[in-house]
């Protein structure tokens, strides 16, 4: 049967382009769900072993799906904004050192960095309404910069940046490099070791089709011992759970980065989500966005409507931003949801995000709607 109408089973009067925000669950991760919660009535913890399990294959296919060098490097945290302040915190800042960021930025990879004003720390922020986004990124370094931190694809344009370049330039310069990888993982090929990524973060819920409050947080070995730590438990510990231990110390894995008991419900349901993305391949995932991209981008074109987000295929990933000019765009939002439409007001625009799985017809339909004459 076709993975797609068997994993997809979204109610038909729905135009689900939201997945840059949250996406729904395939069937496989409901039934996972459905089934853990079922465990858990009838047998509660019983078969913990199992479910620890489940874990760690969860950090090997998120491991396989970054191409990180292990699972070590893998930590299992609430979200992207807790990811980025573990970084930001776990670092040892001095008065005068700077972090790069960029104008485009979702507010929970700014805000962090802000929030290190009171310690001396200068946010610069890089305007990227240029041709050459990564040149004017790299150009910002200078010998104060102490770390860059970029989403691989913002979150309203969809800009997906050249994290290759800009990784290799970090690398030269000393520089540690930060990505919030939120808006490309699950939709588009993402290489840790191509981009010399230091660290990585990205929550569940959107492109990778899991629950909000899992997120993957990628740590690069030789960072794991750098980062001083905020939070301590007893899950942070090498040797977790020897309760009548009395001395301690982290554990030399990522897993230090995570104090107490995981969030097993959401770790069963990304493990499934994750296991439909493998199967699928994330190179022909991507493919297929891509064709549903250039779709909606040549459709919105011809009826006149103007694209906000990026024109040039190799700078795309998810994210289609648009506007018809004159419009009043909550009016022709609130339409779009009233008729079933699911998608987002970002950057001044009407964002559209489908997925690899998404049906021609919805593209059309969610078009159509899109056009359609507001009553005034
Ligand atoms: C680029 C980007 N970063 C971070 C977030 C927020 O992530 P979280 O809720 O996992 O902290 C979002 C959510 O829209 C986002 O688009």
């Amino acid at each position: 049967m076709d993975i797609n109408a068997s994993e997809f089973t979204l109610s038909e009067e729905l135009c689900y382009l939201n997945h840059a925000a949250i996406s729904p669950w395939p069937k496989r991760t409901v039934d996972a769900v459905k089934c853990f919660a079922e465990e858990n009535g009838s047998n509660g913890s019983r078969y913990y072993e199992r479910w620890l399990k489940t874990e760690q294959r969860l950090r090997q296919q998120l491991q396989t799906l970054i191409g990180a060098a292990g699972s070590d490097e893998i930590a299992l945290l609430k979200n992207t904004s807790e990811a980025l302040s573990v970084v930001a915190y776990g670092l040892d800042w001095s008065a005068g050192d700077q972090v790069i960021i960029s104008s485009q930025e979702f507010p929970s990879n700014r805000i962090v960095w802000e929030s290190l004003r009171p310690l001396g720390v200068e946010v610069i922020t890089v305007d990227m309404e240029t041709a050459h986004p990564e040149r004017q990124i790299i150009d910002a370094i200078s010998e104060r910069t102490r770390l860059l931190s970029v989403s691989s694809v913002q979150y309203a344009t969809g800009l997906a940046l050249d994290l290759d370049r800009i990784g290799a330039a970090c690398k030269q310069q000393g520089v540690a490099f930060c990505v919030d990888a939120i808006q490309s993982i699950g939709v588009k090929p993402f290489d840790v070791e191509a981009c010399q990524a230091d660290f990585v973060m990205a929550d569940g819920h959107k492109w990778m089709l899991g629950p909000e409050g899992l997120a993957l947080f990628y740590c690069r070995r030789e960072w794991i011992e750098r980062l001083s730590l905020k939070q301590y438990g007893w899950h942070m510990v090498e040797a977790m759970g020897d309760y009548d231990r009395s001395d301690w110390q982290p554990a030399a894995s990522a897993r230090r980065f995570e104090c107490g008991s995981p969030n097993m419900l959401g770790i069963h349901a990304l493990h499934a989500s994750m296991s439909l993305l493998l199967q699928v391949g994330i190179q022909s995932i991507f493919d297929s966005v891509s064709d549903k991209v250039q779709y909606l981008i040549d459709n919105i074109i011809n009826r006149g409507g103007m694209i906000l987000s990026e024109a040039e295929p190799e700078r795309r990933a998810g994210i289609v931003t648009f506007r018809f000019d004159g419009e009043d765009i909550e009016a022709r939002y609130r339409h779009l949801q009233e008729n079933g439409v699911i998608c987002a007001l970002r950057g001044g625009g009407i964002r559209f995000s489908p997925h690899f799985y998404t049906p021609e017809t919805v593209l059309r339909r969610a078009l159509d709607f899109s056009v359609k004459r507001l009553n005034s």
